[in-house]
């Protein structure tokens, strides 16, 4: 069985939700206490052992590519001033261990992976979504990892949410359970209310042949008139073991405000610097 080494992060979406913050600035640079949600999902990734970074970018969205490269100017002046760059440790690749692809349109999930085609190759491959902060001992994508090493195929991540929320999400018809693993019969991209098959959905975090590609070739369209990953990952259910992961740990929905703001309050409360400050700041007001 082969590795997972590669992962894709689909980074080229517009952040209406966020707007106006994210009209001159990608959403994945939005911070979470002190380092932007890319940098997180990129960290979880590191942690998995995943050694090539893919990012499917679109105009507007350099500031990703500037965060992960050097920075002449900053880094001599933190050294002439004697500033440790422990801050900024973290945002380098070794060369070539990062790839760009633009994605033109906004075509949905499945086009962006589908852009990374041709990087990708003939191996199973990562896909992470920045918005969706995952965060736990080990990370949600190590986890998968060691799962997908005991039972290869396809694997995603699965989260418990509540009825009412399933209609924004992929959602996972759920069959036999073997621990943490349950079998995946069926997938449905954003099910109307009341008609989603479980309340498991998928918090963006996935492990896909490469056959997946080959589906998307085909660029049906599906909810909301996107090419969805969910029906392309549907399409594979019965050539290949799939399994979904249900992760122990905790999920911010970074993509919308009110989760974005959970997770600074509940990080902030982890952070040493701060936590004091932030809980006596929470219990005043
Ligand atoms: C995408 C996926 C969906 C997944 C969600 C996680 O939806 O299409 O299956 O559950 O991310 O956040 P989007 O948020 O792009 O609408």
């Amino acid at each position: 069985m082969k590795r997972v080494r590669k992962a894709v992060f689909p980074v080229g979406g517009l952040g209406t939700r966020f707007l106006p913050a994210t009209k001159a600035i990608p959403k994945e640079m939005l911070p979470v206490v002190d380092k932007p949600l890319i940098q997180y999902a990129v960290d979880e990734a590191r942690e998995a052992g995943i050694e090539q970074m893919i990012f499917v970018t679109g105009r507007g969205k350099s500031a990703i590519e500037d965060h992960f490269d050097i920075a002449y100017e900053l880094e001599s002046t933190m050294a002439d001033r004697g500033k440790a760059l422990d801050a900024i440790a973290g945002t380098r690749f070794a060369p070539g261990a990062v790839a760009y692809v633009r994605q033109q349109e906004p075509n949905g999930l499945g086009h962006a992976i589908w852009c990374a085609r041709d990087i990708v190759g003939d191996e199973p491959f990562a896909i992470l979504l920045a918005d969706e902060l995952m965060t736990g001992t080990p990370g949600c994508m190590k986890q998968m990892v060691d799962a997908y090493a005991e039972i290869g195929g396809n694997l995603v991540c699965g989260y418990e949410v509540a009825p009412e929320e399933t209609r924004d999400y992929g959602v996972i018809d759920p069959g036999e359970v073997r621990g943490a693993l349950v079998e995946v019969r069926g997938l449905v991209e954003k099910p109307p209310p009341g008609t989603a098959p479980s309340n498991l959905m998928i918090p963006g975090r996935y492990i896909l042949q490469p056959e997946v590609m080959r589906i998307l070739d085909r660029q049906e369209r599906g909810a909301g008139g996107e090419i969805q990953l969910t029906d392309a990952m549907a399409e594979m259910i019965g050539r290949a073991p799939f399994y979904a992961m249900r992760f122990t740990g905790r999920r911010f929905d970074c993509g919308s405000k009110a989760g974005f703001i959970e997770a600074n309050l509940a990080l902030a409360l982890e952070h040493p610097d701060i936590a004091p400050h932030i809980r006596a700041f929470l219990a005043k007001i």
